[in-house]
């Protein structure tokens, strides 16, 4: 098929060179802004493991193309994905406006059938508005053209985008009409064998679907921090908790792993977008705030443990604290809301010191606090006479750190484990002082 992705980011550029790999021909628009022309060459502003090879790929075989002329993108394309960015406003609503504004557009630019796909995340009735913007459009050019405007959430995971876009656990396609469904069903149907994970439903329940499911990944983030504080307040260990509720296939495993708290550029701004959906629709969802509640408390639990344990000494202004990992999550080097801003924030705030080290998220480091802290080569680089350190992202390079090195090179041997990586038994062994999330 002829496709448009609108908006080479994460979402867009994943969603481009994965429809391009299975033999679809996509031409993937950007704003002037976007580097157009290194994507054009294969080089690509974001780390996303294995999305270079895809895009390199696709390029060569002339399947992929990018372009910041709108007209170019969609004159041949049957389907136009919008996977522009819904930033947050200032009272948590979604910032619309991108989107809006590439709806005018497009129907500035058709002139025949085309299906608009929304794969951004939008509040519920926003694929609609959408409809209503590109009908008024094309009325204004007096010209009775037939569309379909489909929600076609996303929910691939940053730093394993390109495995999830190839093996989805669903695919929600959000239309009541029959015919639009099939072509979407067609387009989908390489990547999901097995049919029942196309799931088809109107447009406003699938928009809902995808706050739904960020939220519930978020209550189950913010349900395990807050077990963890009450598990170092009652003297238990919330390892062993974990380990017990997982057992149950209820509850299983995955997310309640305890922490530094969610960040990233989806769980903090769809929470928020849906609370404010509530909110503005009659309905107070008084879970949801205080899954956010609980989430901005514990991004500041550990620099505040940080903080108390030097104002039992002299004090943590002056003090040199090694930071391991910025990014809000390992394999990318994505730091919108980063649990790592609100801790060295706080930490340059006391007057401590910061040095950091990420695998590849120090130039956005770079662009957020400049030269207020420094940026170390490699991970041990970074504990060079640090009186702690903080390890904040689980990059799996910090797993198996060799310690009696850790030992010789820090100043003091504190170690403040955001992600309890580390066995707390061992390093006691070593002689390092070590503090986790919930294990007392
Ligand atoms: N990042 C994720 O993990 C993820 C996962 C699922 C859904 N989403 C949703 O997908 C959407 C995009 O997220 P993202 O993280 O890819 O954002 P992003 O900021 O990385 O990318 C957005 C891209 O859109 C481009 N853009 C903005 N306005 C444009 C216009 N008028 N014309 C052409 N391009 C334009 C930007 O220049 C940028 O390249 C958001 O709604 C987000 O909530 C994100």
């Amino acid at each position: 098929m002829k496709l448009c992705v609108v908006g080479p980011g994460y979402v867009g550029l994943v969603t481009a060179a994965c429809f391009a790999e299975m033999g679809n021909e996509v031409v993937c628009v950007g704003r002037e802004e976007d580097p157009i022309d290194n994507l054009n060459q294969g080089i690509i502003h974001i780390y996303e493991p294995g999305l270079e090879e895809l895009v390199k790929r696709n390029l060569k075989d002339g399947r992929l193309y990018f372009t910041d002329d709108l007209v170019a993108g969609v004159k041949n394309a049957l389907i136009i994905f919008l996977a522009v960015g819904t930033p947050p406003k200032e009272d948590g609503s979604c910032d619309l406006s991108a989107i809006y504004q590439v709806a005018e557009q497009i129907a500035n630019i058709i002139n025949s059938y085309r299906i608009v796909a929304i794969k951004s995340t939008v509040p519920v009735g926003t694929s609609e508005k959408i409809a209503q913007i590109i009908s008024q459009g094309l009325k204004k050019r007096g010209l009775n053209i037939n569309f379909d405007v489909v929600s076609n959430p996303e929910f691939l995971k940053e730093g394993d985008a390109v495995n999830d876009f190839m093996k989805p656990d669903r695919v929600i396609i959000g239309t009541e009409n029959v015919r639009t469904a099939e072509i979407m069903k067609e387009l989908y149907a390489p990547f999901a064998r097995t049919r029942d994970k196309l799931i088809v439903m109107d447009q406003r329940s699938a928009e809902m679907t995808k706050y739904a499911a960020n939220c519930m990944l978020a209550t189950k983030i913010s349900f395990i921090n807050e077990i963890a504080n009450l598990c170092e307040h009652l003297g238990t260990d919330v390892s062993l908790v974990r380990k017990g509720i997982g057992a149950d296939h209820r509850i299983g495993y995955h997310f309640i792993y305890p922490g530094v708290g969610f960040g990233g550029s989806c769980f903090p701004k769809d929470l928020s977008a849906m609370i404010h959906l509530g909110e503005t629709n009659g309905w107070n969802p008084i879970l949801l705030k205080a899954v956010k509640e609980v989430n901005d408390r514990q991004k500041k639990r550990l620099a505040e443990k940080i903080v108390q344990y030097f104002q039992k000494k002299d004090g943590v202004k002056g003090k040199k604290i090694a930071i391991w990992g910025l990014s809000f999550k390992p394999n990318t080097n994505d730091m919108r809301e980063a649990p790592s801003i609100d801790i060295i924030s706080r930490l340059l705030l006391e007057g401590a010191m910061v040095e950091a080290f990420d695998p590849v998220a120090i130039p956005e480091a770079k662009k957020i606090f400049g030269d207020r802290i420094k940026y170390a080569p490699n991970a041990y680089a970074a504990l060079e006479g640090a009186h702690a350190l903080a390890l904040v992202t689980e990059w799996n390079q910090f797993r198996h750190p060799d310690f009696d090195r850790m030992a010789e090179i820090m100043t003091e041997k504190v170690i403040f484990d955001g992600r309890n990586l580390y066995e707390m038994q061992e390093l006691k062994r070593k002689g390092f002082i070590y503090f986790g999330i919930g294990r007392s």
